[in-house]
């Protein structure tokens, strides 16, 4: 365990998979059992990296981004996170939930854009080191499926689409293919089954924390 007073537990996964709902419920669970717990995201997190944030989803640039621009902001997005946030936080014994991180790079930039995968592991060295999740859940459903749930919450909640949100239905089905290719190569990964219903998918998420040194 890298972290050994608290934990540093990420969620991944495509679009509307139900990361956000999910944290929520881990994040409400562990406090009722005396943890203190801080819910961040990714890209962003701090002041400045949820400026880059807002660079990197926002739905109308002037031009283009290049994809390289893209994942050099995701990982300065990160550093800056990692130091401000998740390290400190760590270190004072909290347990710290994050939506996203380094897998949603690996499988969005590398995957689904095409980017170098070597070059993603490099920049991953200089912008965390061995600095790794002790635990991540990845949520996984189909694109289509968790397409369909982001784009009712989209509607229900008057959201403007992000850059991501606009990519072909392909994009996604590549980097769903990614995180699975990365939860079959490290041990820290749980995958659960986010098609079903939500209740479903809470209480299996909740139950790899409910039993106590299953996690
Ligand atoms: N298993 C489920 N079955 C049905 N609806 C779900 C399920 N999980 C989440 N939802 C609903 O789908 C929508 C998307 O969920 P949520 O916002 O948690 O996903 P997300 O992974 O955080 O999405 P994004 O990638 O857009 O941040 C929400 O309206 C949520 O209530
Ligand atoms: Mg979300």
């Amino acid at each position: 365990m890298q972290n050994p007073t608290g934990r540093f537990i990420t969620f991944e996964g495509g679009e509307g998979v139900g990361k956000s709902t999910n944290i929520q419920a881990l994040a409400e669970y562990l406090r009722s059992i005396g943890k203190t717990v801080i819910v961040t995201r990714e890209p962003g997190g701090t002041p400045i990296a949820e400026k880059i944030r807002n660079d990197l989803l926002k739905a109308h640039h002037e031009e283009p981004m290049a994809p390289m621009a893209e994942l050099l902001l995701m990982f300065a997005a990160r550093a800056q996170h990692v130091d401000a946030v998740i390290r400190p936080a760590l270190e004072r014994g909290d347990w710290v939930l994050c939506d996203r991180f380094t897998d949603s790079t690996i499988a969005y930039q590398g995957y689904g854009r095409g980017l170098s995968l070597s070059t993603i592991e490099q920049l991953k060295t200089m912008a965390q080191g061995d600095f790794s999740p002790d635990h991540t859940i990845l949520l996984d459903a189909p694109a289509s499926v968790g397409m369909t749930r982001a784009r009712a919450r989209g509607e229900e909640l008057n959201e403007e689409t992000d850059r991501f949100e606009t990519e072909e239905m392909a994009f996604f089905e590549r980097a769903r293919e990614g995180f699975l290719a990365l939860a079959r190569s490290e041990s820290r990964f749980h995958i659960v089954d986010a098609s079903q219903s939500l209740d479903d998918v809470t209480k299996q998420v909740l139950a790899l924390f409910e039993i106590e040194g299953n996690i």
